[in-house]
Order: C-alpha cells, then sequence, then structure tokens
C-alpha cells in the first residue's frame, strides 16, 4: 500500500495537500475544518501587522464558466490580503496549535519594505507557535500600490534583500511565494533561494482582466461602475502553473540541490496534482478548488493520488518526484531526434524492400510481399 505522508523541509505533513492562503484559510474556524477534513497542512490567509490599512470591495470575484458545460474554469479576484488584526491573528495561531499541536500551521506573511516590520512580524508569529512561513510576495492588486506583494516579487534584487531579512531571525523553515507576472520566473527564483529560503511556492495569480459587461459595456467585476485588475486562478491557469513550477524545479535541481517547491494553480483532482509532484514540486496547494467544491475534496483528491501510485507501483511521492523533468528539451533537440526517429524508420522499411531475389526470408516473406505490393 503507498503512503502519502511526506516530510518538507523537517515538516511531517500526513499527504501533500495544502490549502492554500486565500478565503480557506481565513480564520481559525475554517482552519480547524480543513485540519477535521484531512489536509495536509494549511497556510493562513496572509497577515500583515497593520490590518487597517486593508479595505476590501464588493463584489471581488468575477467568473469565467466553461461554454459547453457552464463548470467555473477561471476565476478574477481582486480581495486583499486579511483585514482581520493582528492581535486577533496570533491570538488564532496559538488557538489552533493547542488543538492541532501535531498539524502543519504555515503563516502568510507580507510587510512593507522596512526590516523592523518584517522581524517584528516573523518574531510574533513565531512566538504564538507556526510550524513555518510563506512569504507572499506576489499579490497582484492593491498591495502593489503600498510597494508590497508583487511590487517586491517583480524586483529580484528587493527580494532578495527582504528575503534575507526573514532569514536573520527565522528560526523556522521559509517558503517564498512567486508571482508569475514576470517574464522569467527563474530570477525571482534565484534571488529567494540565494537569500536563504527553504523553498518556493508557486504560482500566485495571473494579473487578468475577467471580460467586458456587453449590456452596460463596464469591465467586472464592477464595482460601482468601475474595476481594476485582479489575480486570476482555477483550472484555466494550471498548464502556466505547470509550465512554471517546472522551470523553478530544473533550477532547483541543477543549482540549488535539497530546496523545496510547492505547487498550485488551478489542482482540483489527485491526478491534476500527480502532474506538479511528476513535474518536480514536494507538495501542492489548492485554494479556489476549495472555494467551487469544498472542504471534502480532499478525500477524492488523496483517493486519486493513491490509485495513480498504485497503478505505477510507486510506494512514496519520492519515488516519482521530478520523474517528468527529464523529458523537457530544446525544440532544436526535438527536431533532431524526429530526424533520427524518421531515418531508422526509413531504414527498416528498406530492409523489407527487396532488392534482389537472393534476399527473399522464410519468415518476412508475407511482410517482403506486402513493401512491393499496392494496393
Ligand atoms: C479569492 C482569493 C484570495 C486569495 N488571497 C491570497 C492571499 O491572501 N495570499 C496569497 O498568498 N495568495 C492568495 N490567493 C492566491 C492563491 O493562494 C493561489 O496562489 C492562486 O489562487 C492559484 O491557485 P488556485 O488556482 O488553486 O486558486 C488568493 C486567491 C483567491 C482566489
Amino acid at each position: 500500500m503507498p503512503t502519502l505522508e511526506t516530510t518538507v523541509d523537517g515538516l511531517t505533513l500526513p499527504n501533500p495537500f495544502i490549502i492554500g492562503s486565500g478565503p480557506p484559510g481565513t480564520n481559525a474556524n475554517v482552519i480547524g475544518k480543513a485540519f477535521d477534513e484531512g489536509w495536509g497542512a494549511v497556510i493562513c490567509k496572509t497577515v500583515s501587522l497593520d490590518a487597517e490599512k486593508v479595505v476590501n470591495v464588493q463584489p471581488r470575484y468575477a467568473r469565467l464558466r466553461s461554454r459547453d458545460t457552464g463548470e467555473i474554469i477561471g476565476w478574477e479576484n481582486i480581495e486583499l490580503i486579511s483585514d482581520r488584526s493582528f492581535d486577533t491573528w496570533i491570538d488564532e495561531f496559538k488557538e489552533i496549535k493547542d488543538k492541532y499541536p501535531d498539524r502543519i500551521l504555515i503563516a502568510s506573511i507580507m510587510e512593507e519594505y522596512r526590516q523592523e516590520a518584517w522581524h517584528e512580524i516573523v518574531e510574533r508569529c513565531e512566538a504564538a507557535g507556526v510550524d513555518a512561513f510563506e512569504l507572499n510576495m506576489s499579490c497582484p492588486h492593491g498591495l502593489p500600490e503600498r510597494r508590497m506583494g508583487a511590487a517586491m516579487g517583480e524586483n529580484p534584487d528587493i527580494l532578495e534583500e527582504v528575503c534575507g531579512w526573514v532569514m536573520k531571525v527565522a528560526t523556522k523553515p521559509v517558503w517564498a511565494k512567486m508571482t508569475p507576472n514576470v517574464t522569467h520566473i527563474e530570477d525571482p527564483t534565484r534571488a529567494s533561494l540565494r537569500a536563504g529560503c527553504q523553498g518556493i511556492s508557486a504560482i500566485n495569480t495571473i494579473r487578468s482582466v475577467l471580460g467586458v459587461d456587453l449590456e452596460t459595456l463596464r469591465p467586472e467585476p464592477t464595482v460601482e461602475g468601475y474595476t481594476t485588475p485582479g489575480g486570476y486562478s482555477c483550472q484555466a491557469i494550471m498548464p502556466i502553473a505547470l509550465r512554471m513550477c517546472m522551470e523553478i524545479a530544473t533550477v532547483i535541481r541543477d543549482e540549488f540541490p535539497g530546496r523545496s517547491l510547492s505547487g498550485i494553480g488551478g489542482i482540483e483532482t489527485g491526478k491534476d496534482a500527480a502532474q506538479f509532484l511528476l513535474l518536480g514540486c514536494d507538495t501542492v496547494q489548492v485554494c479556489t478548488g476549495v472555494m467551487k467544491m469544498g472542504y471534502r475534496c480532499v478525500h477524492s483528491m488523496q483517493e486519486e493520488l493513491l490509485a495513480f501510485m498504485e497503478q505505477h507501483k510507486f510506494e512514496t511521492l519520492e519515488d516519482f518526484k521530478g520523474h517528468s523533468l527529464q523529458f523537457f528539451t530544446t525544440h532544436s533537440d526535438l527536431v533532431r531526434r524526429q530526424a533520427e526517429a524518421r531515418a531508422a524508420k526509413k531504414a527498416e522499411h528498406d530492409k523489407k524492400v527487396i532488392q534482389k531475389d537472393t534476399d527473399w526470408d522464410g519468415d518476412d516473406f508475407v511482410d517482403q510481399t506486402d513493401a512491393l505490393s499496392r494496393g
């Protein structure tokens, strides 16, 4: 019987399915629900020291549906980080760890460009008992106006400096969460890993405009007639997330062996998760999927991942982590491989075509006849 249990950066998880930062980890009540349903770990909604500056609007989501089935396949949000006070969060971190001492609680944190602020948030979260950190360097809307979130994550120099501040005081594992809104995801990856972060999480949402209402001529989600570009998530982003995880995993394999990767983006099934693990992820995170399907979806996800492992006779996640990375190459190498395969096929065919009567062979007689025939 294969096992889903895994140890990443010294944290032991019953399975690799983690609640990604967002509404599904937004207070102690729902975090408890996630643990009760069996999620491998929970990353809380991003917290900051001064929640009074966080002011949300409604509506803040807009959803894209499949033309054929009506299923939600894309999701834009203009939601900010948590609007709950830091003191409340500290009390709830303690409460959760008292109730679930063996489960992994990861604090997603974000602060302004001030070393003392980052030190304070890390030290107070650690004192409250959290097991690890995820640095939100990637929120694409609202916060960049305050030079937070993606404003840091899009600039490798600032990212390296801020990650370095965190690494000076953190005694627990730290993952840096990447924004996909960059040309080369390898650059912020290297910056965070150079600064000493134990792992990378990828991806946050993709900057998007979900659509324009053809009656009102207003873009969605419309707030008092106006909008602002938001973050795109759900099924539709999985191919982009897989590509970026593949690129990050390749950097880790070649330049930072031993660092970890948590894959995020459109994961809704155990088969989706298997693909992220095959491309080098240690764990996977689910955010929008939980908003669509509820916390219980982790049951079928685990069953599907176990069935995949049984099919291939994998005993542990380690047995197939990163297995499919070896099958990526350059386009010119694909051209070379195809030319070689075609030449080999032609040589095989030519062998069957009789050049002179001494070539006829008793065993290949029918194939040789076919090779000389039309129709
Ligand atoms: C409504 C909503 C709120 C989110 N809030 C946060 C957040 O506070 N911090 C963060 O790091 N990511 C946040 N995210 C991003 C998710 O954690 C995740 O990176 C992204 O949505 C892609 O994964 P998914 O397709 O499974 O949702 C949010 C996503 C959504 C949809």
